[in-house]
């Protein structure tokens, strides 16, 4: 079990997208949740994103995955690192949970380093905030505060900063960890031979929810309406300030209207950054197959990463599911709810669950797309 061993309260209010911490021994019997051979495996298959980061005296270079071996980078000064890692590696789901008072829609993916003596991406600032969670080995990590920082060597194209004074200067060992909100300073630099893991959790800009919402309103031919106007300037040249509002409000009408907003945000919401795991089934199963299943004792799970979002006051009951929109019959809220909230369910919660017709289909359903999978 991974619980932590801190005052989430607390931590909620003074330090989530405030201020970073360290806490030492939040994980206390921490245990790696990946060996360095089998992370150094996973970096050789195609579907999952990998980059190796080798430190130079000035600068650093980044190759992208996948690599067949690791030879020619040496014994120090490079850090693999693989994104996802939950999408690929399904014992890492229960370390996910620890960290679902956060809301999983926020949850971007959990990324693995194995890094070398000397190995680091070099200072930077993330526009995400980030759980550091220091497996074997010991780094050596330096926060500083928010502010401006001059991009290193003045070089305007590199995403590395020079300068900052730490505010935090801690070795990470062994179930420490240490949390960077968005805008903070930071470098981690690889004392030995040492995993990490490091949850991101997303916050869309502007940029993207407009480009989101734009897009919703072509899929589904909406947002049809046009500026009229009652008084106009009396300057032929002018767009006048009300023209100006008059217009923005079109938007905004737009903006604040459930109806328009809500499926945007539940399909956009519920997307992956990273490629899925889907296990699309190469039949497809029938009710009487999930039925035997079920009856030979079978467990259901979630495949690694995906989300299964609800809106709250939402006026259809549905689930968005890696961009999708799933009616289901109201009578089933709270199976519904079971489903969005567990990633795993033993023989007798999944034969509980198919009792009930309209589960059953839904869970026929999520099966059939590849996105549940049985198991023992
Ligand atoms: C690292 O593990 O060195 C990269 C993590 C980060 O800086 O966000
Ligand atoms: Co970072």
């Amino acid at each position: 079990m991974f619980s932590l061993n801190f005052d989430i309260s607390e931590f909620l209010t003074q330090y989530w997208q405030k201020k970073p911490i360290l806490i030492k021994n939040a994980f206390p019997n921490f245990e790696d949740l990946i060996s360095a051979d089998e992370l150094a495996g996973l970096a050789c298959e195609e579907a999952v994103a990998s980059r190796v980061v080798v430190t130079k005296p000035d600068d650093w270079q980044i190759i992208e995955g996948p690599f067949e071996d690791y030879e020619q980078f040496g014994e120090k000064n490079w850090q693999l690192l693989v994104q996802a890692l939950n999408h690929w590696h399904p014992d890492s789901a229960e370390f996910i949970n620890a960290f679902r008072f956060i809301p999983d829609w926020r949850f971007d993916d959990l990324m693995v380093s194995f890094a070398t003596p000397g190995g680091g991406v070099g200072a930077h600032i993330d526009n995400y905030d980030v759980f550091i969670i220091q497996g074997e080995g010991q780094r050596h990590w330096t926060v500083g505060d928010k502010g401006q920082y001059a991009p290193k060597n003045n070089d305007p194209t590199t995403p590395l900063i020079e300068g900052f004074e730490p505010i935090i200067d801690v070795v990470l060992e062994k179930g420490d960890l240490l949390y960077i909100p968005p805008g903070f300073p930071h470098q981690g630099q690889t004392l030995t031979l040492a995993m990490s893991y490091s949850i991101g959790f997303r916050a869309p800009s502007q940029q993207e929810l407009f480009s989101e919402m734009a897009d919703a309103l072509i899929d589904t031919n909406t947002g049809l309406k046009r500026f009229t106007s009652s008084d106009e300037p009396k300057i032929a040249s002018q767009i006048s300030s009300s023209h100006q509002q008059d217009l923005m409000a079109l938007i905004t009408e737009l903006a604040a209207n459930p109806e328009y907003y809500q499926a945007m945000l539940g399909k956009m919401l519920s997307q992956n950054r990273f490629e899925l795991d889907i296990c699309e089934p190469e039949e497809a199963y029938t009710a009487e197959d999930m039925s035997d299943y079920v009856a030979q004792g079978a467990q259901l799970y979630r495949i690694g990463g995906l989300k299964l979002l609800k809106l709250e006051d939402d006026s259809i009951s549905r689930i968005f599911v890696n961009g999708e929109a799933i009616e289901y019959s109201a009578a089933i809220e709270t199976e519904v709810q079971q489903l969005c909230e567990r990633f795993t369910f033993d023989n007798q919660q999944t034969a509980m669950l198919i009792q009930t017709p309209a589960t059953q289909a839904l869970i026929l359903d999520l099966l059939n797309r590849g996105y549940f999978y049985f198991g023992e």
